[in-house]
């Protein structure tokens, strides 16, 4: 996590928006530097966001002002919450779902976990309880430092028939070195 590139942080969440006719709720797991959450609060037709942090410091840093880039971001439309975000989407936990989008990046990517802990996250329980959470037509977009074919498979397994799963590689610069990262995307039909 840091502020030296959020590009792919704010793709997370434009691409999910570009997917969407009208997003009204979104979940967003994991706070970091709310890079992704201020993307999604640029959206006018966005009315409630919730974001849903496992770092309790975080969000009180946030809350303080004691972080630059957080400052101001819990308002009226944009409700921050102490929670691991698997606990949120089993219903074990508020906030209460469904949302219009779900946006997860609480991890580098299943495979490079800093929280082992995270792994089911990006496995077919969590991502089915993921898909479940969204309104139909809803979307679904998991960040991930790396291509990973195995998320990519694994939301397929998810998907209803008719629903569509995509990979989106992104190219990225940095210190001089190339990366490829990639968001995963999951659009639930129409139907409920
Ligand atoms: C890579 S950062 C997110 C970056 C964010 N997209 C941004 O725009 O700055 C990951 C965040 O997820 C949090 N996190 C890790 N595991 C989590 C979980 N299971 N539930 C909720 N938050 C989690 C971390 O504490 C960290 O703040």
């Amino acid at each position: 996590m840091d502020s030296l590139d959020p590009s792919t942080e704010r793709d997370l969440a434009t691409q999910a928006l570009a997917r969407h006719d009208r997003p009204r709720t979104v979940l967003v797991g994991g706070l970091g530097l709310g890079f992704t959450t201020r993307a999604v609060l640029a959206d006018p037709r966005v009315e409630h966001v919730d974001v849903v942090e496992l770092s309790a410091p975080l969000v009180r840093w946030a809350r303080a002002g004691l972080v630059a880039e957080l400052a101001g971001l819990e308002e009226e439309r944009c409700r921050l919450h102490v929670a691991d975000v698997a606990d949120v989407l089993t219903g074990g936990h508020e906030p209460p779902g469904p949302w219009d989008l779900v946006l997860l990046d609480v991890d580098n990517g299943p495979g490079f976990l800093v929280h082992a802990e995270n792994a089911d996250l990006y496995r077919v329980p969590g991502l089915a309880r993921a898909r479940d959470a969204l309104e139909p037509g809803g979307v679904l977009v998991v960040w991930s430092s790396h291509v990973a074919p195995d998320l990519h498979a694994h939301l397929q397994d998810v998907a209803a028939p008719g629903e569509t799963v995509a990979e989106v590689p992104i190219r990225v610069r940095r210190d001089g070195r190339s990366f490829t990262y990639a968001l995963y995307v999951l659009h639930r039909g129409a139907a409920a």
